[in-house]
């Protein structure tokens, strides 16, 4: 794992920013894994920026993201797929018939099979993370197990309190939602996990110097052989190795 520890959310966004403007000026057919929630917004923002000064160009570059809410149609405003759309794509060249986000609306093991083989025929070169308050990656909550594929996961209930914030109510957040699971995330060529803030600092700690095992999903990321971890100050907070 290379550690890259911040002293300003703007400086990390930046060199983040950069590091993806640069893969994809030197490679612009590339399979982008992406992540949803408050951490990859200012990345996006950035990207967008980058596009619009003709820096790059999405054209050709296929996305998949992590996850889905069940119960959430692509319209539904809190819908991941919405998210995206809002965030990113609908600002940049992206095809977005090249852009995958798992449904929310069919039968949900149908869904996880059609999102096993979409992964197996798109592999990802580089998978955006965000991290959750309880070490969770993607919707794999804590206790999941390693080798676990696209699955329906009942979310944990602080990962509801957690992102009560984009709903109207507790009740409004759905209790399921459907996952790339921890083996295809770490199938990914390169990964690219982002934690900013305080709320963030046990999990950080967990995921770098704690003992690998499914009760932290993250930790398995030191098992991966490219994985760059962009922290802020506060979230490395808790390192005891700086
Ligand atoms: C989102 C996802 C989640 C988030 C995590 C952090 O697609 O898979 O694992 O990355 O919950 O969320 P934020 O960024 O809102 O703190």
């Amino acid at each position: 794992m290379k550690i890259n520890i911040f002293k300003t959310k703007e400086e990390l966004y930046k060199d983040v920013a950069n590091y993806y403007i640069n893969v994809l000026q030197k490679k612009p057919q590339i399979t982008l894994g992406l992540a949803t929630g408050s951490t990859p917004i200012s990345l996006y923002q950035k990207l967008i920026d980058a596009y619009k000064q003709k820096l790059i160009s999405f054209k050709s570059v296929t996305t998949v993201n992590l996850d889905e809410y069940i119960g959430l149609s692509s319209i539904h405003p809190q819908s991941y797929r919405a998210f995206m759309n809002q965030h990113l794509f609908n600002h940049v060249d992206i095809m977005m018939d090249q852009t995958y986000v798992p449904s929310g609306t069919i039968d949900p093991n149908d869904a996880a099979v059609q999102y096993q083989e979409l992964i197996k025929n798109h592999p990802v070169d580089i998978q955006l993370l965000g991290l959750g308050g309880n070490g969770h990656i993607g919707f794999n909550e804590p206790g999941t197990p390693f080798d676990s594929i696209t699955h329906i996961v009942k979310l944990a209930q602080e990962t509801r309190i957690d992102n009560q914030r984009f709903f109207k109510s507790i009740d409004e957040v759905p209790t399921h939602a459907i996952t790339m699971g921890i083996k295809e995330v770490m199938q990914a060529k390169e990964i690219i996990l982002i934690a900013t803030g305080l709320n963030k600092a046990d999990a950080v700690k967990a995921m770098i110097e704690g003992e690998v095992k499914p009760h932290v999903p993250a930790s398995i990321l030191q098992n991966h052989p490219q994985v760059i971890v962009y922290i802020d100050e506060d979230a490395a907070s808790k390192l005891r190795h700086k």
